[in-house]
């Protein structure tokens, strides 16, 4: 399997599937990139994982994994990163036997909407049946642990990340300010801070989920407070890094930045942030329709992203499917452990493949800044 590592400077590589054999069986990430000195310790992780950790709420699958995680390498006697390579672990706990045993049962048919048709020409024979191996939506705990480390670097610059839900099966959330959004991040289940929207949605998912379905929406992820300047302006935008990050995400088919689709409706005069002088001497911009990047580089206002999250592809409600080993044509039965939707859990993942994204291009831009001594007037509209 290729491509299990995401960044150029800070890089974060995975390993570990959803139902690995045997004892000690998890997900791991080994993070690259992080400064000596830093107090990273494991509340700091496992606060990010507690957001997308399953089997706490009505909207989550029953599984029950505590996610609790393990520091074991990159820390030194003082509790102290030393500059080398963090190794975080996260052990699987809730793999019963009577789950294995459901998944053994339909092996061969593969999952409407889920990797295993994919995975069958990839791997063949060998591909991972139990529990959807590296495509399962717990392969995504160790990227939240390598995010937990860049949020925490960024911090230290004044950078927040933040995610939340925009829209669920029609229902919309309202047009918040950053700080409103803050103020009621994680009120609710679905994590939508517009409070009203929220109870809404929150009933259609439990409608969708009593038929045995399952439902899609929209999250939107902000980044506050980035410097002008990150990104390069040909294949490494930053718009491209971020669509990387975060179409990497399973269940993500859509990406769209500030304005986004919405262009199409828009004439000229409309969608140009027109810019303004602040009094500190820094440009800032009276509208965000570029979603804080021109030209494949920051412009120091918000970063607002916004990604289409498919519904959660296993349901309860019986489907055709194809047998891999006989090629007939075959039922597969509902099937009982699953998300009714992703939406309460994937922002945490989209939170922390954003950080990783900015902070790879934070290092690509403080490295080319310290070669390229441009006159002094230009850093400090960089904030340097
Ligand atoms: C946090 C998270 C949890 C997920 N949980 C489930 C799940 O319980 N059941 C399921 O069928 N898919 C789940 N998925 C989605 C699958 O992983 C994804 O749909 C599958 O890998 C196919 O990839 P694609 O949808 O990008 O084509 C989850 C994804 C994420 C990010």
């Amino acid at each position: 399997m290729l491509g299990n590592t995401f960044g150029r400077i800070f890089r974060i590589t995975t390993c570990g599937e959803s139902y690995g054999k045997g004892r000690g069986s998890g997900l791991a990430v080994i993070v690259d990139g992080v400064p000596p000195g830093l107090r990273i310790t494991r509340d700091v992780i496992q606060k990010e994982l507690d957001k997308r950790r399953p089997g706490i709420g009505k909207f989550n699958s029953p599984r029950k994994e505590t996610d609790q995680c393990e520091i074991f390498a990159g820390i030194g006697q003082d509790g102290l990163t030393t500059g080398a390579p963090l190794g975080i672990i996260i052990y699987n706990v809730d793999t019963k036997k009577v789950h294995v045993e459901q998944y053994r049962s339909y092996r061969d048919i593969f999952r409407p909407g889920h990797a295993t048709y994919s995975f069958f020409l990839k791997y063949g024979e060998y591909q991972d049946w139990c529990g959807a191996g590296r495509a399962s939506g717990r392969e995504t705990v160790a990227r939240v642990a390598g995010g937990a480390v860049a949020k925490f670097i960024l911090a230290r610059e004044g950078i927040e990340i933040l995610a939340y839900t925009k829209e669920c099966m029609g229902i919309r959330c309202k047009e918040m300010s950053f700080e409103e959004i803050k103020n009621n991040y994680r009120k609710n289940e679905i994590n939508c801070p517009d409070l009203a929207a929220a109870e809404k949605m929150e009933e259609k998912i439990l409608e969708i989920k009593n038929q045995g379905d399952t439902a899609g929406g929209i999250i939107e992820i902000i980044a506050h407070n980035v410097p002008p300047g990150l990104g390069e302006p040909v294949f490494d935008k930053i718009n491209a890094l971020i669509a990387h990050a975060l179409c990497s995400i399973g269940a993500v088919k859509g990406i769209e930045f500030g304005a986004g689709f919405g262009v199409g409706k828009m004439k000229g005069s409309e969608n140009n942030d027109q810019p303004y002088m602040t009094p500190d001497g820094k440009v800032r911009f009276r509208t965000n329709n570029a979603g804080g990047i021109l030209g494949g580089i920051t412009n120091g206002e918000d970063i607002v992203v916004r990604i289409a999250v498919k519904p959660t592809p296993t349901i309860s409600i019986e489907q055709i499917s194809i047998n891999m080993r006989t090629m007939k044509e075959e039922t597969l039965k509902p099937i009982t452990r699953r998300d009714p939707t992703l939406l309460g859990r994937i922002y945490a993942v989209a939170e922390a493949m954003m950080a990783c994204a900015i902070l790879d291009a934070l290092y690509m831009a403080r490295a080319y800044d310290a070669l390229a001594k441009l006159d002094k007037k230009w850093m400090r509209l960089k904030g340097c």
